[in-house]
């Protein structure tokens, strides 16, 4: 068609053919775009949830007993193998020191101890600061949560006496963090998480700990934070080697290894709690050390509490290719296959029971698909029912802002994603009911 044209006529036509392949193009990226992620109930395709109660070699699991000794175990390793990989087993030493220790916290409510545990001989190795808080007029050792904190623990409370962290940080303009370095301006910045006058005058105790101190947020390779103890050399890394979440529910474990010989905590009454990724990483951390008498994950999502094959929000593919670190290499082989997956998770909160579990969404945190939330708990219910634990008997979703609770418990409130007040109210009459 050009052959026959003059060559100024050639060159427009170029232009306007070239124009239309460019919209064409972006046209189709938006469509691809919008057309990525699903957000329409009737929409999510079907899908059929693997088993809880077979196990693989057709046993059915019909008492407490056959899930402790076989079922569990095997699905165990199998969370291990296909999503988050595993970390090698054998204890590390710890050493801890107690950084500071203020008498009079909140006002007068509360002893704050920053105490740092060392996980290598030397004092520049891998290591955590543990904010401890617990009230001053308890007179035996006070149950308590603990979770990991995004912004350093500097950012739960503002008051300068508290350590400012000198791990790796993510960038973040709100809190003047440029060079992944804590700045002064956030101090506080994450106080509205973090119920902590609360939690005291209530009788618990908070222990909390930035999350990056054991793992950085970032793809490097696998090298930095608690991997550096565990991978040595340049050898490929295996398909079932832990990636951040393992690398973060381990540390949470190590955190309880600590405060067992804490007087002023009740080791066996602990909750460990996390939102978000680090929902995903209480939920893994429930399942791997069952010394935690609760769990809690607000609002986790896709690879947390909400079912990965349900599709709806965000996707395994789009979760492996955002963040490449927190799952293990073989989990990759499900991007876009959900349906191949040997596990979802209800099973991952059923690694938890009978333990209480407490799944928590926010109704405009589509990302995180609350329904699917709601639905890996209510699924998970079959583990619970063989110790004789009362669950939910309906798929149907509880009404915005009506919390549910019996041996495990669910929230959608109104609002965005973020942990608030009110949810932080409810996780404590949960922990009424069962650590006191
Ligand atoms: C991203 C990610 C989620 C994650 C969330 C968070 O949105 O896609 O899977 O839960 O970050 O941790 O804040």
């Amino acid at each position: 068609m050009f052959g026959m044209m003059n060559p100024q006529s050639r060159i427009r036509s170029g232009l306007v053919f070239a124009v239309c392949l460019l919209l064409l193009n972006f046209r189709s990226s938006l469509m691809l775009h919008a057309e990525e992620f699903n957000y329409d109930e009737s929409k999510v395709p079907p899908y059929t949830l693997p088993d809880l109660l077979k196990c693989e070699d057709g046993t059915v699991v019909d008492s407490a007993d056959v899930w402790n000794t076989k079922r569990r175990p095997e699905l165990l390793q199998m969370f291990e193998e296909h999503v988050f990989g595993t970390l090698p087993a054998g204890k590390i030493p710890l050493r801890t020191r107690v950084r500071s220790s203020v008498p009079d916290a909140l006002d007068g409510k509360a002893l704050r101890r920053e105490v740092t545990v060392f996980f290598a001989d030397d004092d520049n190795g891998p290591h955590m600061d543990l904010l401890i808080y617990t009230p001053v007029n308890a007179t035996k050792p006070v149950p308590a949560f603990l979770g990991y904190n995004f912004n350093g623990n500097h950012a739960v409370e503002k008051d300068p006496r508290i350590h400012l962290t000198d791990s790796w940080m993510r960038n973040n303009k709100d809190i003047g963090i440029e060079d992944n370095k804590a700045t002064e301006a956030s101090r506080g910045s994450e106080a509205s998480r973090w119920a902590v006058s609360t939690i005291i005058n209530r009788g618990y105790g908070l222990v909390t700990i930035y999350y990056g101190d054991v793992d950085p947020d970032v793809d490097d390779g696998f090298k930095n934070g608690i991997h550096s103890l565990f991978e040595k050399g340049d050898s490929p890394r295996a398909g079932d080697a832990g990636g951040s979440i393992s690398a973060w529910a381990w540390g949470l474990s190590r955190a309880l290894d600590v405060l067992e010989s804490d007087k002023a905590i009740d080791a066996r009454k602990v909750a460990v709690f996390g939102h978000s990724r680090l929902g995903k990483t209480s939920l893994w951390a429930g399942a791997t050390d069952q010394r935690f008498a609760m769990v809690i994950a607000n609002e986790s999502g896709c690879g947390g509490a909400a079912l990965d094959k349900r599709i709806f929000g965000e996707t395994v593919s789009r979760i492996n290719t955002s963040f490449p670190h927190w799952f293990c290499i073989n989990h990759r082989k499900y991007n876009n296959h959900e349906a191949a997956m040997p596990v979802d998770n209800h099973m991952l909160i059923a690694l938890s029971g009978p333990r209480p579990v407490y799944v928590a969404s926010a109704q405009e945190d589509t990302w995180a698909d609350p329904y699917g939330e709601y639905l890996g708990l209510y699924h998970a219910g079959p583990v619970f029912k063989l110790f004789g634990k009362s669950v939910f008997e309906s798929d149907k979703m509880p009404a915005v802002d009506t919390p549910m609770q019996v041996d495990v418990a669910y929230h959608m409130r109104t609002g965005k994603h973020d942990v608030t007040d009110y949810d932080w109210e409810q996780y404590l009459k949960f922990a009424d009911t069962h650590l006191r």
